[in-house]
């Protein structure tokens, strides 16, 4: 078999050892209900908590930061009995609260799924934002992807829809993103990325923060450009042990 088995407590220790050599500090779960966000219910991102350090202010452990998060989210609630959907789940985060930007990011994130959890470079496929009236295509990532190795065929360009992440509420801390999706079929993986096809699942992505949502709709840059990242434990652990639905793990 091409993966390595691993358990939910090796991915996460990995995880933040990664990081850490990489100068984050880490940093608490918080809680389920949100501190300092009257905008939302329940946690349903690592972001949360960090709103206030996305739009400027100092975190006093710096400015890469990696995390744990519990989540709740119900926003594809009518999607929860596939295989990979969950309204409660955790996710491993890095962020820089403006650091590194989308070249580190990315890189990190190719370093993290190739070599340390030894996923070929072969089974992996990429979403990238398609661009729109509140911002450009997003060309940079896909030239740093493809600078890595991944094929041209393999980097899709999506809408805002499938591409954008946040704001967590109505306002705040918003950007384009880029996903990284696993090829879970059978067969060999499609030489084209084909986001419909449901084989392709998606367990990373990196958000580029770099936009405020205003009341009004609007999206205006922020004082510093951000990195939000999240990867599903649940969906990861599911794929290295080579399970086909995220209930098994
Ligand atoms: N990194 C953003 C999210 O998926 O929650």
């Amino acid at each position: 078999m091409y993966f390595i088995y691993m358990e939910a407590s090796e991915l996460k220790e990995k995880y933040i050892e990664f990081f850490k050599k990489h100068n984050h500090k880490e940093i608490k779960n918080s809680s389920l209900i949100p501190e300092n966000d009257p905008t939302v219910l329940f946690t349903t991102a690592g972001m949360h908590p960090l709103v206030p350090y996305l739009s400027g202010q100092k975190h006093l452990q710096g400015k890469r930061l990696v995390n744990i998060q519990r989540c709740i989210r119900t926003g594809d609630i009518d999607e929860v009995g596939d295989s990979v959907h969950l309204t409660f789940f955790e996710m491993l985060g890095n962020w820089s609260l403006g650091d590194y930007f989308k070249g580190d990011a990315i890189k990190y994130s190719f370093e993290f799924l190739t070599k340390e959890l030894k996923i070929p470079a072969e089974k992996l496929g990429i979403s990238v934002f398609k661009g729109d009236k509140d911002a450009p295509r997003d060309e940079e990532s896909a030239k740093i992807w493809i600078s890595l190795g991944i094929p041209k065929e393999r980097v899709a360009y999506l809408p805002k829809k499938d591409n954008w992440w946040g704001p967590a509420g109505i306002t705040g801390p918003c950007g384009p993103d880029t996903e990284m999706f696993f090829w879970s079929g059978e067969e060999k993986p499609p030489k084209k990325f084909d986001p419909d096809d449901k084989r392709w699942i998606e367990i990373w992505n990196d958000v580029f923060m770099q936009y405020n949502k205003t009341q009004e709709g609007k999206y205006i840059p922020l004082k510093q450009k951000n990195v939000d990242t999240g990867m599903g434990v649940e969906r990861t652990i599911a794929i290295l042990q080579g399970k086909s639905t995220v209930f098994e793990t």
